[in-house]
Parts: structure tokens; sequence; C-alpha cells
């Protein structure tokens, strides 16, 4: 199969397919020549309002961090990238560890579904944390979240206009009520030097902030524990080393990594790439799901081998846009799987595989998990 080929989006345009890892690497490399701006694209545009995203409210989900080029996007990045620091997040350790043992409290003896009880509550409450948004928001704001990615049009401008409306409004109270946590920093800075963020930016970095990071989360810290549950004795192995942990949660970002595609990408100008001539103005999409298992770059790419020495994914992308929360993420799934793991001795799926529920849509993602999770030891 060739590394870089045509292929056609949701809408049926056409576009370049770059499923290669090098190539894939060569075009996130490359901001030069491939832009993320989508907002200078009328037909990025039209997709995005075909798509149900109404007029009022698509500048605000789509002018995210993601779709910024170089030299705004530097100005915008830095203003939160002290905030997702490898050494910052450290130091958040001993509050994720806090969460993730309140959540490992509550857990039944009885089977429970992982998503309901752990995998979506634990993102949401750190996330939360950092920026300043109060818990008990999290309902109205994640019934909108879900919204965006409604098949039903009409469902999805509700969810976006709700969305816009709940951050501004938020916005508005901690101008009045300020904190030390982020949203409340950025919000001075806006307010102190207007040149560095407008208004719009400031309520889509928020917005940004708050829903990057949560389905994707979600989702390695399900399907991550079901690849783990899908081999006891892996289980086993980890149980008895913990500081492997890691090293498998790079392997489960890697064969069940959430962002299976990028943003969508457009050449600036003719560019070669694999064995093809990419035009100006051409949409250019990478496909990290194929890059993380192409066998031209990792051994046994298609098997889980959840102690796999070298593992250069691009399950958090690379280059500029490189993911600003995966140190957080990476904290996340390590503290929780080394905490399942210590706390249960037996973790294993409480269904059949036909009854694991996955989301209707375009991503591979878990609806519900069904677990056991008991302090006797599996018997092998
Ligand atoms: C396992 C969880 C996560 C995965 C797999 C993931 C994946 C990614 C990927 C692949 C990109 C690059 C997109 C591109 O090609 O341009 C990205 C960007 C980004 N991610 Fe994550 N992400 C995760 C968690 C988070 C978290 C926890 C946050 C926290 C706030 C976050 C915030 C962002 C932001 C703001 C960007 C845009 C960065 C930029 O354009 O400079 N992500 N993420």
């Amino acid at each position: 199969m060739p590394p870089v080929r045509r292929g056609r989006y949701f809408d049926q345009s056409p576009i370049w397919l770059v499923t290669g890892y090098d190539e894939a690497l060569a075009v996130l490399k490359d901001p030069g020549s491939f832009s993320n701006d989508i907002n200078t694209r009328k037909d990025a545009v039209d997709v995005l309002a075909a798509a149900g995203l109404p007029d009022d409210v698509a500048p605000y989900l789509s002018q995210t961090l993601g779709a910024y080029d170089p030299p705004d996007h530097a100005r915008l990045r830095r203003l939160v990238s002290r905030e997702f620091t490898v050494r910052r997040v450290e130091s958040l350790r001993p509050l994720i560890q806090t969460m993730v043992d309140e959540l490992v409290d509550g857990f039944p003896d009885e089977p429970f579904d992982f998503l309901e009880r752990f995998a979506h509550p634990l993102p949401v409450r750190v996330i939360c944390k950092l920026l300043g948004v109060p818990d008990e928001d999290t309902e109205r704001w994640r019934t909108w979240s879900d919204g965006l990615t409604a098949p039903d049009p009409g469902a999805m401008a509700d969810s976006a206009r709700g969305l816009v409306a709940y951050m501004s409004e938020l916005i508005e109270r901690k101008r009045e009520d300020g904190d030390d946590r982020l949203l409340s920093a950025l919000i001075r800075v806006r307010d102190s030097d207007g040149d560095r963020l407008t208004d719009r930016e400031l309520t889509s970095l928020a917005l940004t902030l708050l829903l990057a990071g949560h389905e994707t989360t979600v989702s390695v810290l399900s399907e991550g524990l079901l690849l783990l549950l899908n081999q006891p004795p892996e289980q086993e192995r980890l149980r008895g080393d913990l500081d492997a942990v890691p090293a498998a949660v790079e392997e489960m970002l890697r064969v069940a990594g959430p962002a299976e595609i990028a943003p969508m990408r457009y050449a600036k100008h003719d560019v070669e790439l694999g064995d093809v001539t990419i035009r100006a103005g051409e949409p250019v999409q990478v496909v990290y799901a194929t890059a993380n298992r192409d066998p031209r770059r990792f051994d046994a790419a298609d098997s889980t081998v959840l102690g796999r020495e070298e593992n250069p994914h691009l399950a958090f992308g690379n280059g500029i846009h490189y993911c600003l929360g995966a140190s957080l993420a990476r904290a996340e799934a390590d503290l929780s799987f080394r905490t399942l793991l210590t706390r249960f001795g037996n973790l294993s799926v409480a269904a059949t595989a036909d009854e694991i529920r996955w989301q209707p849509g375009a991503a591979r993602r878990l609806a519900a998990l069904p677990i056991r999770a008991t302090s006797t030891p599996a018997r092998h």
C-alpha cells in the first residue's frame, strides 16, 4: 500500500491520505509547507457548516490552538504551555493520586461500568481543577461536549451554542471573582494585554483546554484497560513490576490511540511526499492509526506488546502541534493503572466480547466497559 495516496473525506471531497510513519512525520514537522489554518479555507469552513456548526459560534470552536499557524500559534501556545510541562505535571501527581484513590474507593464488589465510575470522571476532575472550572458545572458542559459529535446537526448546533454561552458566562464570573487557576490567569492576560489574547481567543482557548483532553483520556484509560484485561499474564507481570507501567501505557497509546486521524492540513505550495506531488491548496490527512502500525517503523506492528522497549509512536502528534496535554494524560494513565493493579489482585472483563459496547460513529470509542475488580489474586 503506498504511504501517500488519494482518498475521500467524510463529505466525499478528494484528499491526500498520509498513512506511512516517515511521511506522516514529514508533514507534522513542516508547518512551513503544511498549514493547519482551516479558517482561511472556504471549502473547510463549508464542511464545518455542513456538519451543523452554526456561523455565530463556529469561530469559537474552529479557531482552536490546533488550527493556528506560526507566528500566532506560538503566541497562543506560550500563554498556556508553562502549565503543562513535565515538571509542572509532576507536581500535580499527588493531587491526581488523591482523585484516583477516591474513585477506586467507591468501586462496588459486583460488576460495574469502568467508564462511568472511573474513566469519565477522572479526566474531568483533573482538568476542572487545573482550569478552575466548578465541579458542579460538569454535567452541563459534558452533555454539550457529547452533543458536539452527535450525528444530528440540530443537536450539534445546540451543543455548540450551549458550550460557547457557558464559557463566556464563566469568564465573566471569574473576572469578578478570580482565583489562582489557569482560567483566571488567562483572563488577567486578556485584560492587561489585549494584543496577546483577544476576547474570542480567550473563550476558544478555554474551551479547547476543557474539551481536548476529555474524550481522548477517557479512551486511553478504558481501551488501555481492556487491552490489559485481555492479557492476564501481562497483568501479572506489571503487578510485579509497576515501573514497567509507563512502557505499557505507551503501547496502549500506539495501538489504541484515540486520535486516529490528525486535524486536516493544507499544502501551502507544491510538495513532493512519498512518490507523489501534492499541489498547493490540496488537503492532507495524516492518519495516526496507520502510521503507528507501519511495519517499516515498528516490529510486530500489528501485535500489542505491552513490554515494547522502543516506541516512538505518534499518538500525541509531533512538531509544533504536539499534544499540549501529553504529560498530563500520561500521568493520569500511569497513576490509574498502577493503582488499579496494586489495589486489585484480580481485574477482569465482566461481559463477553459481544456485550462490550462501542460508540456509534467514525471514532473507535468504548460506550461501556463492564469489569469486576476484586482483591483476590487471579488463578491461571
Ligand atoms: C491520551 C490523551 C490524549 C491524546 C491521545 C491526545 C492527542 C493529541 C494529538 C494527536 C494532538 C495533535 C493534533 C495535530 O496533529 O495537530 C493533540 C493536540 C492537542 N492536545 Fe491532546 N491528546 C490527549 C490529551 C490531551 C489533554 C489531557 C489535553 C489538556 C488540556 C490536551 C490538549 C491538546 C491541545 C491544546 C492540543 C493542540 C496543541 C497545538 O496545536 O499546539 N490533549 N492532542
